[in-house]
């Protein structure tokens, strides 16, 4: 850990004796924007916090702010008060304010803050101090008060995250079923390598502050740990990421069959929407699901669901519009209203109504900047399947606020229990929707990267917003177009995932088998899963004096070597939840459920 920052936020916490969690449970005290995911973040010297934030830190550490920011000052000199943050905060607001009420006045305001940041982010990308370190030079720059290493342990700051298993752990691991482990741990992320030694003044270079806020925790830094484990050669199960393929779930041969076939006319680039035959294909199967007013020209081929969900967010969201988000979510909707500039609102699904959406929490935050409500049907990651009359109401909704409607259905064929998916789009003709799908999953070829979206109802009120979401298809040129070629053959002929579906399924009878095994450990609960493949159960948090779950999944990884997602990765408030992906085999989850069965005997957090 090379950072002062960083360092001193480690010693400052050891001093005081506070938690990760405790930041954040201060930050909801005093309405501060701060989550899990970004304090652990700044813990472990991955990305420094801006000023504000800084300040913030410091009066909860109760030390002097510019001691934290790294200067020569005593770490007790003007211990920052909330009173001080709170004052910075309302200034800032103030020109919030003013911004609104006069167009030249938001440039000049805007502008002078962009150059404040700035200022701040040259001073903090020049290393002087390592340098320091690397010549063996002691750092003279430290006041004499200054906190001292004796007191401090300035040194090596620990954290409950490092790896300290010893070599012959991962000898003694018992090994599950080799053919069903995911390999996508092979690349370590480049922010668990060793760092390149610094040299003098060299500058270096922070990320956007557009990502301040965008978590994308089901690769966030959990897998980092998990990453970095395997890579240090133990053996890590992960129920974690839904990728059908490493467990097991080949694609059908037709699909593969006919790739290869048009691998050679599919060199060049495609019209930027997609093949006509692919769009022709999904145009029918639009018509299968009885979305309404939907011709070739309304659907778009994307390089997955993601692309799309990114691309149809950046044209449609101003600073500050709203859009109403499923809690749980799948996180890359918040973070790419995020990254767009707009306000994630997040309503409710209910896990006492089988995880639907709670129509009046939805109700409750509709305000006159939200622009659009975003449903996940089937969800990811409840597996809840939603009826007709739960839909209904959402347009219903919809249609009293004038809202556009995004579903995200990249799982509508993924259901069980002989249920029949319904496409909200269908319910509503005259209301502008847009309804994402794809093969990833349905397909088991979520490698391949091919998704859509399509366009239906009254696209008359959304004309503008039309011409956006050409001008961005445009500019990324077009999609995988081999990936394209074989939409058709997927969407038509025999699904052979149905067959994994229904009773003796490999899907059925694994969601069946975990429903079970997760219900009787003891401080678990959870909703049966009616779709997709994965299950959101409930901990009992008291009797686990679980109060932080990022903590609680590194702890799960670290004790067991098992990985799972914790809740809040999925912007559920409570540290209450995790997700499980059940597509190991019925063995290797029982493997699992052992290890969660052990694990959850004895954690007390
Ligand atoms: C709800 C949901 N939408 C979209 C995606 C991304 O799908 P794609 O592979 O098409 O990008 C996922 C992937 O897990 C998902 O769960």
């Amino acid at each position: 850990m090379t950072d002062r920052f960083t360092q001193r936020l480690n010693q400052a916490m050891d001093l005081r004796n506070i938690r990760q969690s405790d930041f954040v449970k201060a930050a909801e005290e005093h309405g501060v924007k701060l989550g899990r995911s970004h304090v652990s973040q700044y813990v472990n010297g991955k990305t420094r916090p801006r000023p504000e934030i800084e300040r913030f830190l410091a009066a909860v550490l109760g030390v002097d702010a510019r001691w934290l920011a790294g200067e020569q000052v005593a770490f007790d000199e003007h211990p920052a008060t909330f009173n001080d943050v709170e004052q910075t905060t309302n200034v800032e607001h103030r020109h919030v304010i003013e911004q609104h009420a006069d167009g030249n006045v938001q440039e000049d305001i805007e502008q002078h803050n962009i150059v404040e940041l700035m200022d701040f982010e040259h001073r903090d990308s020049i290393e002087h101090e390592d340098v320091e370190h690397e010549y063996g030079i002691e750092p003279k720059d430290v006041a004499a008060h200054d906190v001292q290493p004796s007191s401090l342990n300035i040194s090596e700051p620990t954290h409950a995250s490092a790896p300290h298993r010893s070599g012959q752990e991962h000898i003694m691991e018992p090994q599950f079923d080799d053919d069903v482990q995911d390999p996508s741990f092979i690349d370590v992320p480049s922010s668990v390598t060793p760092e390149e030694p610094k040299v003098r003044g060299r500058r270096t270079f922070a990320k956007s502050h557009k990502l301040d806020n965008v978590l994308y925790d089901v690769r966030g830094p959990v897998v980092n740990e998990a990453a970095r484990m395997e890579a240090a050669g133990m053996h890590v199960m992960k129920l974690n990421i839904g990728n059908p393929a490493p467990f097991g779930f080949r694609t059908p041969d037709e699909v593969v069959y006919d790739m290869a076939q048009q691998l050679t006319d599919t060199e060049g680039y495609s019209a930027s929407k997609g093949l006509f035959s692919a769009r022709k294909a999904i145009m029918q199967y639009a018509q299968l699901k009885n979305l309404p007013n939907v011709g070739v020209e309304d659907i778009y081929t994307g390089n997955g669901v993601s692309e799309l969900i990114n691309l149809s967010m950046s044209a449609l969201l101003d600073n500050g519009d709203e859009v109403l988000l499923p809690a749980p979510d799948y996180p890359l909707w918040t973070a790419c209203v995020t990254l767009a500039g707009g306000k994630p609102v997040h309503y409710i699904c209910d896990e006492q109504s089988e995880w639907y959406p709670d129509i009046d929490d939805m109700r409750a935050k509709i305000t006159d900047r939200t622009k659009s409500i975003v449903i996940i049907n089937p969800n990811n990651p409840t597996g809840a399947l939603y009826p007709r009359e739960v839909l209904e109401q959402i347009v219903d909704l919809a249609r009293e606020h004038q809202l556009m409607i995004f579903s995200d259905e990249i799982y509508d064929r993924l259901v069980m229990d002989g249920l029949e998916h319904t496409s909200i789009a269908s319910l509503a003709p005259d209301l502008f929707c847009v309804t994402y799908s794809g093969l990833s999953k349905s397909h088991m070829i979520a490698g391949y990267r091919i998704g859509w979206m399509i366009l239906s109802g009254n696209k008359a009120i959304a004309k503008d917003y039309i011409e956006g979401l050409d001008m961005l298809t445009n500019m990324r040129i077009c999609s995988n177009v081999p990936a394209q070629s074989i939409v058709q053959t997927a969407l038509g002929g025999h699904q052979s995932v149905n067959d994994y579906l229904v009773p003796g399924g490999r899907i059925y009878e694994q969601r069946e088998y975990i429903y079970d095994a997760l219900n009787s450990i003891d401080g678990i609960t959870a909703v049966k899963p009616k779709a997709a493949f994965y299950i959101f159960p409930r901990i009992d948090v008291r009797r686990f004096n679980i109060h932080d779950d990022e903590q609680f999944a590194l702890d799960l990884l670290h004790d067991e070597k098992l990985l799972i997602v914790q809740g809040t990765g999925f912007n559920w408030k409570d540290p209450d939840h995790f997700r499980v992906v059940y597509l190991p085999r019925v063995e290797v989850l029982k493997g699992a459920v052992d290890k969660m069965t052990r694990f959850f005997s004895h954690y007390r957090q």
